[in-house]
């Protein structure tokens, strides 16, 4: 019997037919237009069960984890602006393409989001990255704002907000409250995230509706200690020291 953990869904390329392909849980369906869902492949499936195990060891947790955050960033650049560019080629022909246009930056929400700068400096070279910690205030046990580093021409560049678990919202609404005070229009960032709790997109879709999310995957929900389920525990921890 298999273990009803979530959606499940037949996952392969359409070639197969629904017998051949195998099942697995693919990610919770959420309404709103600005968050953008990787495509649920069986590539990714195995990237995400292979971080979500928890018998997977830090090399390849780190190994896979970066597969993914590949994929986002690649995704991510798909929203920035572009222009018609028509160049020729070495054999005298002429291609029709498109260029980039707009300067870019990442913010890291430390710690775990520094683990995606990587994966955007090897996209896009020479990138600016500013950063940005946000830590629980032990008296309030709210989010409060620690530090930031952050391009002094922010206002404008497009930004790219990278924190891999995306569960109650509250440090990424504080950070992208920092940006907006810093002069970035709402609809110039981007939220990537590996996995998403739904109560975390909710959170943010109401306050930033112009804002975009691209996630690998939107889970089930929050524990009672918040930490996203079935998820894959402390990303932070799991990066960088265990
Ligand atoms: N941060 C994590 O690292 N994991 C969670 O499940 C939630 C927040």
């Amino acid at each position: 019997k298999r273990p009803q953990v979530g959606p499940t869904q037949c996952v392969g390329p359409d070639y197969r037919t629904e017998s051949q392909k195998p099942v697995a849980t693919v990610s919770t369906e959420i309404e709103y237009d600005n968050v953008i869902t990787l495509p649920q492949t069986p590539q990714l499936i195995a990237l995400l069960t292979m971080i979500r195990d928890r018998n997977t060891d830090r090399a390849d947790f780190i190994f896979y984890s970066n597969r993914i955050i590949r994929l986002l960033v690649e995704e991510g650049l798909n929203h920035l602006p572009i222009v018609e560019q028509t160049v020729t080629t070495p054999v005298g022909r002429t291609y029709a393409g498109l260029q980039f246009q707009g300067k870019i930056c990442g913010v890291s929400i430390m710690r775990a989001g520094e683990s995606m700068e990587q994966g955007l400096r090897d996209c896009c070279r020479s990138v600016r990255i500013g950063k940005i910690l946000i830590q629980r205030d032990e008296e309030t046990s709210m989010p409060k704002l620690f530090y930031d580093k952050l391009p002094e021409d922010i206002a404008d560049r497009w930004v790219l907000l990278l924190d891999p678990m995306f569960a109650t919202g509250g440090s990424a609404i504080m950070a992208v409250d920092v940006l907006k005070s810093r002069g970035v229009p709402e609809e110039r960032i981007l939220f990537l995230n590996l996995i998403a709790s739904p109560q975390g997109i909710k959170n943010f879709a109401t306050q930033f509706p112009k804002l975009r999310v691209v996630t690998a995957f939107v889970d089930q929900g929050l524990d009672e200690k918040n930490y996203i389920i079935p998820g894959l525990g402390d990303f932070g921890d799991r990066y960088y020291t265990m």
